[in-house]
């Protein structure tokens, strides 16, 4: 199966800072993988390198088989990083209009799609400064999958949403990867990894290497228990993440199969 992301010894260093440590990561095409760390662990900063937002200080990246920063990889690829911003006196529907006159036109259909995918529909012509936290992030990730993206970069998505919202975003996330969009989701919470993605990797800042070549284990089911036991054996990359390990702040690393 090809890869479509790919870090090897991913570096990111600030004045002082070093954000990122030696990523090492593979996500291949149709998985969820989560990318899961506390706050200050170096999501954000990888998944703007990835898009070519910021420069690695060391390492490579490559998406579809490009390597960073060659925007040639970047076809196909829908994004949200942190809190998406639009324009707050027009409606949800209005700024997805302006986004799709940017770039590459969606198709015709796109934009009620995104909205209805969303679950803004009902919403969508009103202002945003009338939306909720939530309500915006949703709006985010309509802009994301507007031009119906095969890989879906996804920056701690549910930040702001209410439990319904937490709940519908997972059933949404299952359905494109049954579409066959691969998604790649940070997020501090285990639990959420946990309910959707097949594989794990957390990034560790400040030293060391970090994330191992996941193994392939792309389940027919996505969103398998965390607590499943692990049955592929001795040898393997990676490890299972514990079921307690709820706050991950002791920057350990590694790669699981959630399956
Ligand atoms: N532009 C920047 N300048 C300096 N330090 C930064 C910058 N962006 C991120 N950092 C630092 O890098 C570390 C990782 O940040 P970030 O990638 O945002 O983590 P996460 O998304 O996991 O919360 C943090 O210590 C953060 O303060
Ligand atoms: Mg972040």
């Amino acid at each position: 199966m090809a890869a479509v992301i790919e870090c090897r010894e991913l570096t990111k260093r600030y004045r002082g800072t070093t954000a990122l440590a030696g990523l090492d990561l593979t996500v291949e095409a149709g998985q969820v993988f989560g990318f899961l760390g506390p706050n200050g662990a170096g999501k954000t900063t990888t998944l703007r390198i990835l898009l070519g937002l910021v420069a690695a200080t060391s390492g490579h990246a490559w998406v579809n088989g490009r390597r960073i920063p060659d925007p040639g990889g970047l076809a196909g690829v829908g994004a949200m990083i942190e809190e998406p911003s639009f324009y707050p006196w027009l409606t949800g529907r209005r700024n997805l209009d302006l986004l799709a006159l940017s770039g590459a036109r969606p198709p015709a259909s796109g934009i009620a799609a995104a909205l209805d995918l969303a679950g803004l529909t009902g919403v969508a012509d009103r202002k945003v400064k009338g939306y909720s936290q939530g309500m915006r992030q949703r709006l985010g990730l309509a802009a994301a999958v507007i031009r119906q993206p095969a890989l879906l970069l996804l920056d701690e998505p549910t930040n702001g949403m209410d439990p319904a919202g937490i709940r519908e975003f997972r059933t949404l996330l299952r359905r494109l990867a049954g579409d066959g969009t691969t998604v790649f989701l940070s997020s501090h919470l285990l639990a959420e990894v946990a309910q959707v993605c097949d594989q794990v990797a957390r990034p560790r800042h400040g030293a060391g290497a970090c994330g191992r070549r996941p193994r392939r284990q792309r389940s027919s089911r996505p969103g398998r228990g965390l607590g499943q036991p692990d049955r592929s054996g001795a040898g393997r990359a990676g490890r299972r993440v514990p079921a307690t390990d709820r706050e991950p702040g002791g920057h350990r690393c590694g790669c699981s199969a959630l399956s």
